[in-house]
């Protein structure tokens, strides 16, 4: 070792070079500059057999399959929304051992986002709070790189869903034309979808958590969805309860596959310094306001609405929570910029250990068993 010091034995090699030497190299720059670096390295790599075949070889964990609304899922950790907007890596994201991936948020339009500065660290509390604005080059685009990634044979071994959002220039109340152009492209090129109504980054966008403007937009998809696509919602932390339920009222009625639980929060640990940027905050700050979400939405589905939990995801402990608060899949997104791409590996050994300790042979027999 460089430093004459070894690793700790229970923190595996990958894990901690990225701690000692990668992180500290990337937290020196522009958070946003560090994404793009990382996201065209992973471009890269997605395009060579032999270099996805390596980072498998390092980061793939053990398998822990689970079968979901009608999928198979090699895993249940899974790659949030917002980390590839434009599908720039799809073949990536599965060699570094993920059960599971979301692309964009894609919209109808192709468009900047906001202006930059436009995504913060909170190193001391492992968070970050990002203003993006639905950056993202159009579902055109997104279309395109998925039928490339289909043409090629590169596609992965995992699911792979979509995440939808709504163009910024779409008044409200045009909202379900743009949700649709968009899943008319794309419904035949990925394997789910997430509609996207709770960034808190697109002006007036969450009111689009109201039950009769949601219930529009699920109708005029559902209306076009003949290969049956899975379709869920992805929500807020902010809601209340009340709101909660009413949105679990349209999984019957709209054919919903389940729900994603959540996206980031308006809310502050604290109102000064960084804390002061608007946007979403997600990472540590965000687990339990999120599992608080998922347990609510178990509980009040009687278990029978499957949820896919995301919200500061750090290692095993934080999964085993939200398992057993009630989601059958997980998603990180903070926990693999402050943890690094061993991530998947470490939680999945964690799971499987913790499965067996608990003395189930399943990990869908550990979803909800909290209560
Ligand atoms: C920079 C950034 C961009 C994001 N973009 C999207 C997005 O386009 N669509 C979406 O549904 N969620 C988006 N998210 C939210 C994440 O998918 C996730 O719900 C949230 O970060 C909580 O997970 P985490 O604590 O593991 O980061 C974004 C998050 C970050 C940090």
């Amino acid at each position: 070792m460089l430093d004459g010091s070894a690793p700790p034995p229970d923190n595996p090699p990958v894990s901690w070079l990225y701690k000692r030497f990668v992180r500290p190299n990337f937290f020196q720059r522009d958070p946003e500059e560090t994404h793009n670096l990382v996201i065209s390295q992973l471009a890269w790599a997605a395009r060579r057999r032999w270099a996805l075949g390596l980072a498998g070889c390092f980061l793939r964990g053990p398998r822990l399959p689970i079968e979901l609304f009608g999928l198979t899922f090699p895993n249940p950790l899974g790659l949030a929304a917002g980390m590839d907007k434009g599908g720039s890596a799809i073949p990536a994201w599965a060699a570094l051992g993920l059960g599971f991936s979301e692309l964009g948020g894609v919209t109808r339009h192709g468009q900047p986002g906001n202006p930059q500065p436009r995504m913060f660290r909170v190193v001391e509390d492992e968070a970050l709070i990002n203003r993006m604005g639905f950056n993202n080059p159009g579902a055109n685009t997104m279309a395109e790189r998925l039928g490339d990634c289909r043409d090629s044979g590169a596609w992965p071994s995992h699911p792979v869903g979509v995440n939808l959002g709504k163009s910024k220039v779409t008044p409200l109340a045009d909202a379900p034309a743009d949700y649709l152009y968009s899943f008319r492209l794309l419904k035949n090129l990925a394997d789910f979808f997430v509609v996207n109504v709770s960034s808190p980054n697109t002006p007036n966008l969450r009111q689009l958590q109201d039950k009769s403007a949601l219930a529009e937009i699920l109708g005029a998809l559902q209306e076009v969805n003949d290969s049956h696509r899975p379709i869920l919602v992805k929500v807020a932390p902010d809601l209340g309860f009340g709101a909660l339920d009413q949105i679990l009222e349209l999984v019957e009625p709209h054919n919903l596959a389940g729900l994603v639980a959540t996206n980031t929060t308006i809310a502050r640990p604290a109102q000064t310094g960084i804390y002061a940027e608007t946007g979403g905050l997600s990472g540590r700050p965000l687990a339990k306001r999120s599992t608080e979400v998922i347990r609510h939405l178990y509980q009040q589905s009687g278990g029978r609405v499957p949820l896919i939990g995301v919200g500061g995801i750090f290692d095993a402990n934080d999964a085993w929570e939200k398992i057993t608060a009630g989601a059958s899949l997980l998603q990180i997104y903070s926990g693999l910029v402050y943890e690094g791409p061993q991530i998947t590996r470490i939680i999945l050994k964690g799971l499987t250990k913790r499965l067996a300790r608990e003395g189930f042979t399943e990990l869908s027999q550990a979803v909800g068993t909290e209560q």
